[in-house]
């Protein structure tokens, strides 16, 4: 991992990760990628036409596409991935190898009441969307386990949740703030 790695969070639909990871970058200075957004800006489609037309195993092969991208840029950023972007083997690889994995962490019956069942995400158009969220939590939190630290955004306000994160950032890279020029 680099000297100062990007901070790259991880956890399940609706756990705050695009706006953690905003704040973050608006705390910092640094570049924000979110994985998802880039996956629709360079395919244009959106994410559920993608699952409708193309299949969930091209939108897995575009969001690692984005990932490697993401994260070979030389300069630390802020990274934000689609919820299941752990379950991939050769995603984990590349994620851990080259930056500080943040798991934003909340149980499934909180995680169900912020999200907004829209349709935006194609995994829950299902009539039991707590039921798919409790499944996914179980198959994936071995993998966001293993993040290098947890954040437990259970009742956490997304500002607070991203300065608890730099903080903890300070104490083992130095800060992460771009000085200014
Ligand atoms: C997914 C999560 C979504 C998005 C896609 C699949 C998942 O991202 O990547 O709908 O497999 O959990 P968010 O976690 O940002 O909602």
């Amino acid at each position: 991992m680099a000297k100062q790695p990007h901070i790259l969070l991880v956890g399940l639909m609706g756990s705050g990760k695009s706006s953690v990871g905003r704040i973050l970058s608006q705390m910092t200075g640094r570049l924000f990628s979110d994985t998802d957004a880039m996956v629709e800006a360079f395919y244009r489609m959106t994410i559920p036409k993608i699952f409708e037309e193309l299949g969930e195993d091209s939108f897995r092969q575009f969001e690692h596409e984005m990932i490697e991208l993401a994260l070979d840029d030389q300069r630390p950023g802020i990274i934000s991935t689609g919820g299941g972007a752990v379950a991939r083997s050769e995603n984990r690889a590349v994620i851990w190898e080259k930056s500080w994995v943040v798991y934003l962490k909340a149980r499934p019956d909180e995680l169900i009441t912020r999200l907004k069942l829209d349709g935006s995400r194609p995994l829950l158009q299902q009539d039991d969307p707590l039921g798919v969220l409790k499944d996914l939590y179980k198959k994936r939190s071995p993998h966001y386990r293993n993040a290098h630290w947890t954040m437990d955004v259970g009742d956490a306000a997304p500002r607070d949740a991203a300065k608890a994160i730099l903080k903890e950032y300070k104490k083992q890279f130095g800060p992460a703030r771009i000085p200014a020029r």
